[in-house]
């Protein structure tokens, strides 16, 4: 069968500032995708991470496809309503245009979709991060994909001899999605010289050599290049294939392990470690930390099993102390270096206003007059 899965997220507001949505406003998305859902989707599953709600829908109308985009939208509307009502931060924050245009793409809500032959065992995993953007994907999925120090079966497995290929989003060119495909292994450093700027090239899809099949699909949207100004994070979702021509469960998630170091904590300015934690985790320290969440499905002729919830694994919580002492140890540094993100990613124009009247008050010196070289005297 001729499988999709496309997951769509949304902030559409939180209780107590950004930190998760109420339980009333999940509820309200679950019911409204299980009822208009109903003969257009085979399967769903909704869930929470920080302050976004993510929507998996499994089903048979191919990527981007109007009817199922308008399934999320309504339902992420039908959220808003009670938002609203219970006064929530932040209520329909996401949802950036009033009306739907068929497909989700420039409207707000982050979308991911994988579309592909279903092989008679399809293990997949769903990401969800929060307070972050779709770079903090690309050192993951560099070292699950092209690293044989993360990912054995580079290197064991003959269904994976072959490598993989990145398609590589340039997030800045707001005209038209500009990408380039590079292979792995033989482009690795091309591959490198461009993850490693996080906040402009994003691994947007990643594809087998082997068998030429899609395995990797990111939220590749930049809210502030939607909206022209600051409305928070991109919080980017990811779908994986695992497993058998793909790298296993645990190859693809080794690489969290790191707890590496993200953009987008509080005022979506601040670097900290990368969280992993068991789905539907609010957000708490500094508005964050940074959060990505991690469920593993089945999907057999379009029906979801139930999901095993990766990160809430006991192994995790050595990782969570050490992404929690990595936030602590960068956050000593309060504003200087590295521990804010750079200027162009400063997304509150406060500081540009800020600057501009500073601009104003720099004088340039005049030049000193040199001291003139003495001719030599004779004593
Ligand atoms: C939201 C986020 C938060 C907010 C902060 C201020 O995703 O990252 O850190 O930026 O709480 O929010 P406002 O400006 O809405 O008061
Ligand atoms: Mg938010
Ligand atoms: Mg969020």
């Amino acid at each position: 069968m001729r499988t999709t899965l496309t997951v769509i997220k949304a902030d559409i507001g939180a209780v107590g500032g950004h930190l998760r949505p109420s339980e009333a406003v999940v509820e309200r998305v679950r019911e409204h995708v299980e009822r208009e859902g109903e003969g257009l989707v085979l399967d769903a599953h909704v869930s929470y991470t920080g302050d976004d709600i993510a929507i998996l829908m499994s089903h048979a109308r191919g990527a981007g496809d109007p009817d199922v985009h308008r399934l999320a939208w309504e339902a992420f509307r039908a959220g808003t309503e009670v938002a609203k009502a219970q006064g929530l931060y932040g209520a329909g924050q996401d949802l950036l245009r009033d009306a739907f245009a068929g497909n989700v793409r420039g409207l707000g809500p982050a979308v991911a979709e994988l579309e592909f032959d279903e092989r008679p065992n399809e293990p997949f995993l769903l990401f969800v991060a929060d307070k972050t953007e779709p770079g903090s994907y690309n050192l993951p999925l560099y070292l699950a994909f092209a690293d044989p120090m993360h990912c054995p079966g580079l290197m064991l497995s003959p269904n994976m001899a072959k490598g993989f290929s990145f398609v590589i989003m340039d997030v800045n060119h707001t005209e038209g999605d500009r990408v380039v495909e590079l292979n792995a292994p033989e482009d690795l450093y091309d591959i490198a010289a461009l993850l490693r700027d996080t906040h402009r090239f994003v691994v947007e899809k990643i594809y087998s050599r082997t068998t030429g099949e899609p395995c990797v699909a990111v939220s590749t949207t930049r809210l502030h290049n939607i909206a022209g100004k600051y409305v928070g994070k991109d919080d980017p979702v990811m779908l994986v294939r695992v497993q058998s021509q793909f790298p296993a469960t645990g190859e693809v998630i080794a690489p969290f392990a790191l707890a590496h170091y993200v953009s987008g904590d509080l005022r979506g300015s601040h670097n900290v470690a990368l969280m992993p934690v068991p789905s539907n985790t609010p957000v708490a320290y500094f508005d964050g930390p940074s959060l990505v969440s991690c469920l593993a499905f089945c999907v057999h002729e379009g029906k979801l099993t139930e999901p095993v919830d990766v990160f809430a694994h006991p192994f995790w919580d050595t990782i969570r102390q050490k992404a929690a002492d990595k936030t602590l140890e960068m956050r000593r540094q309060g504003f200087v270096g590295p521990a804010m993100v750079g200027f162009e990613e400063l997304e509150y124009g406060g500081i540009t206003e800020r600057l501009k009247k500073l601009d104003e008050r720099f004088v340039v010196r005049e030049p000193q007059p040199q001291p003139q070289p003495q001719p030599e005297t004779t004593p």
